[in-house]
C-alpha cells in the first residue's frame, strides 16, 4: 500500500480509505479496550490520532511504545468527534519499526528551548522546531521564487576565498599544514607558500566580491550560501557560521537597492504568512512563548506599509533627542549598536526603518563615497525584535577613490587585483545587499535566540553536532 503523508490527511479530510502512515509517536495512552497513538510524520503542524484496539495481535507490544517510537501504522480513515481534528485512525495493523527507551529525552513534560539546544539533533521532532525549520524551508523557497521571477541568476559564490571580502579581519583560516609543526619561512613565520593553497586562505564572509563581478557581466544575480564570521560575539544575533542572500545589481544606486529589500522583506512576510499559517499560529501561542500576541498582525502592517528610510545623521538626532537612556554615546560618527537599532524601530518607528549614508569609518572598504567626504552610500535594515537583518551599499566604482581607499585602511590590495580591475573595464553603477537569513527567520517567527532558527548552530567554543 502507498503511504499517504499525514499533511495531505489532514489538509485533504481524507475519510472512508484504508491507508498507510509512517512517523513517531508524540504520545500514547492506554485503556482498557484502546490505545490512542498520536503520530507526526514531520510534515505538518497538525498530528494524527490512531484508535489502536485490542483485539489487534501484537496490542501488547503496541500498547506498551515509548514516546518517540517509530511505527507504520495501516488503518481506515474517519470522521473524528474529538476536538480540534476533522479526520483520526482506526487501525488495522501496527508495525513497530523503532523502539525508544525511558532515556529518551523529549518527553511529555514540557521542554526548555535551552534543553532542546543541546538535544539539537532531536528537536527538529518537537511541535515548535518542526514549526520553524518549515518556515525556514519556505523561506528559502519563496528567496528563489523572490529572484527568479525578477530576473535575477543564482550565482553559487566560492567558500574558500584568499580576500576578506569585508576587510574586517574576521576569518576562519583554512589550512592543512601541520598544526603541531607548520612549515617556517627565514623570519620564523609560518610558510603560507608550502600550504595546500600556496598561500593563506580562509573561509568566505561574504560572497559579494564575486557576485559584483558576476553583476558586472550578467546584470543582477543573487547569491545564497553559508558564511563565516569569527567573530567573539556571544549574542543571541551572532553565529560563526550563518546564511546570507546577496544580491548585486547592475546600473542601479541605493535607493534601487533599498526598494528591492524592503520588497523582498515584504515578500517574505506575505509569502509566510499565505503559506506558513499553522506554524506560525502555533509558534505565537505555543506554551512558555514570550511573543507578542499581536505579531501576526504587525507581520501583516509591515507586509503592506512602505519602509522608513532615515539618514544616518538623521538617526543620530533622533537618538540623541529621545529621553532613552542608552549603554553607547549617540555621537555622529560612532557605529550605531544594538540598543540603538532596536530604538530606533521599536520603540520610535514601530516597523522597520532604513538608515543610509553611514559615516565612511563605520562601514566597509567597497562602498561608494559621498560627496561629502565624510559617509558612505551604506544602507542597513533595521527591524523590531532583532535589529540590523540587512546591510547593504552603492559599490565604490570609481577606480582611484576605491585605491585610495584601500590604501587608507592599510589594505594588502595585492590579493584584490581582479576586484579592483572591474574598475577599470566598463565599470557601471551597482549595488547591493546581504540579508541574514537566521536574522529574517527570528523576525517572522518571532524567535527570540538565533540559534533556535539554524538546524545546529556554531558559536565561539561551542560546535556539537
Ligand atoms: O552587514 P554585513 O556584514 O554585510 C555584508 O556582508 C555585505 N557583504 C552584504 C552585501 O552588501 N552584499 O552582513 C549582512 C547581514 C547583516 O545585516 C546580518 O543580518 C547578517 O548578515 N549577519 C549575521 N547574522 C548572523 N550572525 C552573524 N555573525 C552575522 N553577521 C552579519
Ligand atoms: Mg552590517
Amino acid at each position: 500500500m502507498e503511504r499517504l503523508l499525514i499533511k495531505k490527511i489532514l489538509k485533504e479530510e481524507i475519510v472512508d480509505q484504508t491507508v498507510l502512515i509512517k512517523g513517531w509517536i508524540r504520545s500514547i495512552r492506554k485503556s482498557k479496550k484502546f490505545s490512542f497513538v498520536v503520530l507526526n510524520d514531520g510534515t505538518s503542524q497538525g498530528s494524527l490520532q490512531i484508535v489502536v484496539d485490542a483485539e489487534l495481535e501484537n496490542y501488547e507490544e503496541v500498547s506498551t511504545l515509548l514516546i518517540g517510537s517509530s511505527v507504520a501504522i495501516t488503518g481506515l480513515l474517519v470522521p473524528s468527534g474529538g476536538k480540534g481534528q476533522k479526520v483520526e485512525m482506526q487501525a488495522k495493523s501496527v508495525e513497530i519499526i523503532g523502539k525508544t527507551d525511558e532515556s529518551y529525552p523529549l518527553q511529555k513534560k514540557a521542554t526548555s528551548l535551552e534543553f532542546l539546544r543541546e538535544n539539537a539533533h532531536l528537536r527538529m521532532r518537537t511541535n515548535a522546531f518542526g514549526a520553524i525549520f518549515r518556515v525556514r524551508h519556505e523561506l528559502a523557497m519563496a528567496t528563489h521564487k523572490f529572484f527568479s521571477d525578477k530576473g535575477f541568476y543564482y550565482l553559487n559564490s566560492p567558500i574558500i576565498s584568499a580576500v576578506d571580502g569585508e576587510g574586517a579581519g574576521e576569518m576562519f583560516r583554512v589550512s592543512t599544514l601541520d598544526s603541531k609543526n607548520p612549515a617556517l619561512n627565514d623570519k620564523g613565520e609560518v610558510d603560507f607558500t608550502q600550504d595546500y593553497f600556496g598561500k593563506e586562505v580562509s573561509l568566505c564572509v561574504t560572497g559579494q566580491l564575486e557576485g559584483e563581478c558576476f553583476a558586472s557581466g550578467m546584470g543582477a544575480i543573487y547569491t545564497f550560501g553559508p558564511t563565516f564570521r569569527a567573530e567573539n560575539s556571544n549574542t543571541p544575533r551572532h553565529l560563526s557560521e550563518f546564511w546570507m542572500i546577496e544580491p548585486e545589481v547592475a546600473f542601479a544606486d541605493l535607493d534601487d537597492i533599498a526598494d528591492l529589500a524592503s520588497e523582498y522583506v515584504q515578500y517574505l512576510i506575505a509569502h509566510a504568512l499565505e503559506h506558513c499559517k499553522d506554524e506560525l499560529d502555533f509558534l505565537v501561542t505555543r506554551h512558555g512563548a514570550d511573543i507578542d500576541a499581536t505579531h501576526l498582525d504587525m507581520l501583516a502592517h509591515v507586509r503592506d506599509t512602505k519602509f522608513v528610510k532615515i539618514t544616518y545623521t538623521e538617526a543620530i538626532e533622533i537618538l540623541s533627542n529621545s529621553k532613552q537612556k542608552f549603554e553607547f554615546p549617540t555621537v555622529w560618527g560612532k557605529e550605531l549598536q544594538t540598543e540603538h537599532e532596536r530604538f530606533l524601530s521599536e520603540k520610535h518607528f514601530k516597523a522597520p526603518v532604513i538608515v543610509t549614508d553611514y559615516p565612511a569609518d563605520c562601514k566597509a572598504f567597497y562602498m561608494k563615497q559621498n560627496e561629502d567626504g565624510k559617509t558612505v552610500r551604506a544602507m542597513d535594515v533595521l527591524v523590531p525584535g532583532v535589529g540590523e537583518i540587512i546591510g547593504g551599499s552603492q559599490r565604490e566604482e570609481d577606480y582611484d577613490k576605491l585605491i585610495a581607499k584601500m590604501d587608507a585602511d592599510g589594505m594588502e590590495k595585492e590579493g584584490y587585483w581582479w576586484y579592483t580591475d572591474l574598475r577599470k573595464y566598463g565599470s557601471v553603477p551597482h549595488a547591493g545587499f546581504g540579508l541574514g537569513f537566521e536574522r529574517a527567520i527570528m523576525y517572522i517567527t518571532g524567535m527570540s535566540n538565533i540559534r533556535d532558527v539554524i538546524p545546529f548552530p556554531r558559536n565561539p567554543k561551542s560546535c556539537d553536532f
